[in-house]
């Protein structure tokens, strides 16, 4: 049967509720949390932008951004049941897409190197957390359900179910383990695609 599709404010009291144990009522979180006054301005923004109002389109991300400190490109891609904490420093590229589930702390950029064209800012799988100052460069995939720590700097794919942490981020867990054989093992890996992309 089709999974009934939720609402952007359903989906976002939800999952404010589901992840800050502080939020109290569906009225505090719409009047009073800055993440979800943002995607909800974002929605506008996309709008906007998909219907060429480009400079209508990049005003109401300023303004929104001027009001949240949360900066989002007109063009990214954002789904439904994302959760921002706090915000303040966030700021969403162009090309980034980020899907259903993923959390985003405050500080975090999900951004270009400055080296690539066309599709150049992360993709973020569903449910991932990307920790706060977290900073996720270039246009790799973080995979489901994966973890970057803190102030992580990413600048290769992340594999689905792994913790990430560190400048530049190494994998650290598995599937929450710390099985070294297999941690050694996705690391070449990761470093293979890095070299190869970069040649
Ligand atoms: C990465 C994080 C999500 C934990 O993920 P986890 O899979 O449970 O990982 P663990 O806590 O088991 O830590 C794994 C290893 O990484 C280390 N580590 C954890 N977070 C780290 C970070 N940000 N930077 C460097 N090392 C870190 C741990 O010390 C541990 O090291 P060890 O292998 O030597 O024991 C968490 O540590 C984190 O960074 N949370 C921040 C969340 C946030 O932004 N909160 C802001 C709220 S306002």
């Amino acid at each position: 049967m089709k999974e009934k599709k939720k609402g952007f404010w359903r989906e976002g009291v939800r999952v404010t509720r589901e992840n800050d144990p502080a939020a109290r009522t569906s009225l505090e979180i719409i009047l009073t949390y800055p993440g979800l006054k943002a995607l909800a301005a974002h929605r506008l923004s996309h709008w906007l932008w998909k219907h060429d109002a480009k400079l209508l389109a990049r005003m109401n991300s300023q303004l929104w951004r001027f009001l949240t400190q949360i900066e989002i490109h007109p063009g990214a891609e954002i789904a439904n049941g994302v959760f921002i904490d706090h915000g303040s420093g966030l700021v969403i590229g162009e090309t980034a897409i980020v899907e259903t589930g993923v959390k985003l702390y405050h500080g975090v950029t999900l951004g270009g190197t400055g080296k690539d064209s066309g599709k150049r800012h992360p993709t973020v799988r569903k449910g991932a957390l990307i920790s706060a100052h977290a900073q996720l460069l270039g246009p790799i995939e973080i995979g489901e359900n994966a973890k970057v720590g803190a102030s992580a700097v990413v600048v290769t794919d992340v594999p689905n179910d792994v913790t990430v942490v560190g400048i530049p981020a190494k994998v650290v867990r598995v599937n929450g383990k710390k099985d070294e054989s297999i941690i050694n093992s996705l690391e070449e890996m990761r470093e293979a695609s890095y070299h190869s992309s970069h040649l």
